[in-house]
């Protein structure tokens, strides 16, 4: 339920106008953004997705045929994804994770797949997804061996950097195991990074760089920002509600450090969207893909799409939340504020239009409202002199103009959110929408 409260204009709204005019004119000049990579992907966040949370490393094929690492797996995902309209909302990558491989090099050196788990190689596998209209993604080590113990790339960076381009891989997912000393986890980030641009192929890398250096070491993002597109800051997520909870708490702890380093081309990455699986409610599945949305996160989904239900696919397929998470504006949002067991989260967009959500933290009771003053919102610039609200999860509706001075109440259930979309109107079209309401 949502009211608004209509006021005069005030000194209030007058200086509201001059702060929206000093920000029209002066964001587009721009202030110095971090430098980033500069292979011209990832312009928007990677979308796609990505075999771990849901899969891990099953390589039991005998016994479980379906959900075993190889590249059944992968051809069935990858017909959904173009058939089930995932494509066709942006979900673009397939990504493979750790243990697809052989548990030795070739006789040249080269990684191999797994011959009885892949049996047409890897090569072939890219093939398929390509002749799909999708792209493929893999996963390897910068140090001694993957995570699950697989051969790692440690010495070997530029003949896998140019296997992956023989192959016609379009995503590397790099991760940080078994690497003996901070010097050559960054210098190996580093040299895949340069290794992957030699080879003349558009190779979106994807690292794990600042998740591997903390607690120790301080990243420093500007210059991660300069070799990979997107990078993974916190431990591995889980199915679970209170992983998101700590991925969210992690995010706003540190976000006057990561979210102005993010932007087109390098994207801070809270991890896979575990939503179509068993252990959020529908609530939390819709706080995780309204959040990933504000976070401009990479939306690599883990679940099974084989078997998803309609209700957490018309979630992940939503065009209207998708459009946030690929906002051109290419700003991360970030948390606002928190109070009483709420957070309000915000995120610049594209012509000045502003993403809001507002999560209820309190996971006793019932739904709770909260009422938000739209002159705190988007740097007293979201709704000014007037705006169109329109709340995007968990219901879809317009709900109408509103002024700068005035209100809105929200009601949310417990561990969900209200995402709501502002875009700011002129005077002429607020005084119409007034008029025309009356008649
Ligand atoms: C690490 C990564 C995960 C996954 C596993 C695979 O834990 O953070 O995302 O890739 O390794 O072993």
């Amino acid at each position: 339920m949502m009211t608004a409260m209509v006021r005069p204009v005030s000194r209030v709204l007058r200086l509201g106008c001059v702060l929206a005019f000093c920000f029209q004119v002066l964001v587009p000049c721009g202030l110095p953004g971090a430098w980033g990579l500069d292979n011209g992907l990832a312009m928007t966040p990677t979308m796609g997705w990505l075999h771990w949370e849901r899969f891990m490393c099953n390589v039991n094929c005998q016994e479980e045929p379906d959900s075993c690492i190889s590249e059944k797996l992968f051809q069935q995902i990858a017909e959904i994804m173009a058939s089930d309209g995932w494509k066709d909302v942006g979900y673009e990558y397939i990504c493979i994770d750790d243990c697809w491989m052989a548990p030795e090099r070739d006789s040249e050196g080269r990684l191999q797949a797994d011959p009885k788990r892949f049996p047409g190689g890897i090569r072939h596998l890219a093939d398929y997804v390509h002749s799909k209209g999708l792209k493929l993604g893999i996963y390897a080590d910068v140090g001694n061996k993957t995570c699950a113990g697989f051969p790692g790339s440690f010495g070997y960076y530029d003949i896998d950097a140019q296997t992956f381009a023989d192959w016609g891989v379009d995503l590397l997912k790099f991760d940080g195991c078994y690497c003996d000393s901070i010097q050559h986890l960054a210098e190996g980030y580093k040299q895949m990074s340069l290794a992957l641009n030699r080879t003349g192929r558009s190779i979106v890398y994807s690292c794990e760089w600042p998740l591997y250096m903390r607690p120790i070491f301080k990243p420093n993002y500007t210059e991660i920002r300069e070799y990979c597109n997107h990078w993974r800051n916190f431990p591995d997520i889980y199915d679970s509600w209170e992983s998101i909870r700590n991925t969210l708490d992690w995010t706003s702890s540190n976000q006057k450090i990561i979210v102005p380093v993010a932007g087109p081309g390098g994207w801070n990455d809270p991890d896979m969207l575990v939503i179509g699986n068993f252990g959020l409610s529908r609530d939390q599945q819709i706080t995780q893909m309204a959040l990933w949305a504000i976070m401009a996160a990479p939306l690599l989904m883990s679940n099974d799409l084989r078997s998803i239900s309609p209700e957490a696919k018309a979630l992940l397929q939503d065009k209207d939340v998708i459009a946030i998470n690929q906002d051109r504006l290419g700003k991360q949002g970030y948390q606002l504020r928190k109070e009483d067991n709420f957070e309000i989260w915000e995120r610049p967009l594209l012509n000045l239009a502003w993403a809001v959500a507002i999560v209820n933290l309190k996971e006793i009771g019932g739904p709770r409202s909260y009422t938000i003053n739209l002159t705190s919102l988007g740097r007293g610039l979201a709704c000014n002199p007037n705006c169109l609200i329109t709340e995007l999860l968990p219901e879809k509706r317009k709900l109408g103009f509103y002024e700068w001075t005035s209100s809105l109440k929200t009601q949310i259930n417990p561990t969900g959110t209200v995402l709501l979309r502002l875009e700011r109107t002129s005077s002429a079209q607020f005084s119409y929408s007034v008029v025309s309401d009356s008649l």
